[in-house]
């Protein structure tokens, strides 16, 4: 069993595999349910059954990559089962925090604007500025979360701490964190994105080798440029929002998703969007 967190990961043909899971959204007691018409989602069986289907393909799974937004209420319990699932997988994971896993929101029957926000503490095991070294790169994991926003943050410390990584480390790199760095051309979460981005990517403009940037919290598969980078944004394993809409709005129609990475150690990255089968 690997053990937790994993900072480094060495494979045998040149390249690592990741498998992206965002915005799972588990509440207590085992089930969030958004109406979708005819039918009801349910969060926890989407997770598992997102993670069946991904690591039950003939890509070999290196490492389970879980971007925030893990519960949409703040409680133990509710962690303690989405690791014990990961964990049961054998493949080392890590996981960062979202607003979600930082800020219980009341009134979720409400309209967006109209819920109340209530700040919590992390889960413990969710992590902040944390490497992991593969044979060909460098992934580095920024919790973006602030405790009672939506929104989120690149600290100056955050950047500081990429800075001093990506100055001792010349191998390709990405970066993973919650919020988006680029807005997404839908004005309600482009309020809630990742605040200080453009200290952000001033800073990262130094660094040729700095090639992908993940993150999920938009619920959506987007895939943007700038400096060089790609920039991935991911659909939830549960509930998807509408893309290019101002106003907060659900995308019944799309599936549950995730998101493959295949980084190669010559620096050429591969990646797509797989929908769970219906
Ligand atoms: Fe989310
Ligand atoms: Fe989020």
């Amino acid at each position: 069993m690997p053990s937790y967190p994993v900072t480094k990961i060495s494979t045998s043909d040149k390249q690592v595999n990741i498998l992206q899971l965002t915005d799972l959204h588990l509440t207590s007691p085992v089930a969030s349910i958004v109406e979708n018409d005819d039918e009801a989602t349910v969060c926890q069986h989407c997770f598992e059954t997102v993670l069946h289907q991904a690591l039950n393909t003939d890509i070999r799974c290196d490492l389970i990559l879980v971007t925030g937004d893990l519960v949409s209420q703040v409680q133990t319990t509710i962690y303690d089962h989405i690791f014990e699932v990961l964990e049961a997988t054998g493949i080392p994971f890590a996981c960062i925090a979202g607003n979600h896993d930082v800020t219980d929101e009341a009134g979720s029957d409400l309209p967006f604007l109209q819920r109340q926000l209530i700040a919590q503490p992390a889960d413990k095991r969710l992590l902040s500025r944390h490497a992991i070294d593969t044979d060909g790169w460098q992934l580095l994991l920024l919790d973006s979360s602030i405790t009672g926003k939506v929104a989120g943050e690149v600290t100056p410390a955050d950047i500081d701490w990429l800075c001093e990584r990506l100055s001792a480390c010349d191998k390709p790199a990405l970066i993973a964190l919650h919020h988006h760095v680029i807005p997404v051309d839908s004005a309600w979460i482009d309020i809630h994105m990742a605040e200080n981005a453009e200290d952000f990517w001033r800073h990262m403009a130094a660094f040729d080798h700095l090639k992908v940037i993940i993150s999920g919290h938009i619920h959506q598969n987007q895939v943007r440029h700038r400096q060089g980078v790609t920039v991935y944004s991911t659909p939830s394993t549960c509930y998807q929002f509408k893309p290019f809409e101002n106003n907060f709005s659900y995308d019944k129609n799309a599936r549950p998703g995730y998101r493959w990475l295949q980084l190669a150690n010559n620096g050429k990255v591969a990646s797509w969007v797989e929908r769970l089968d219906t």
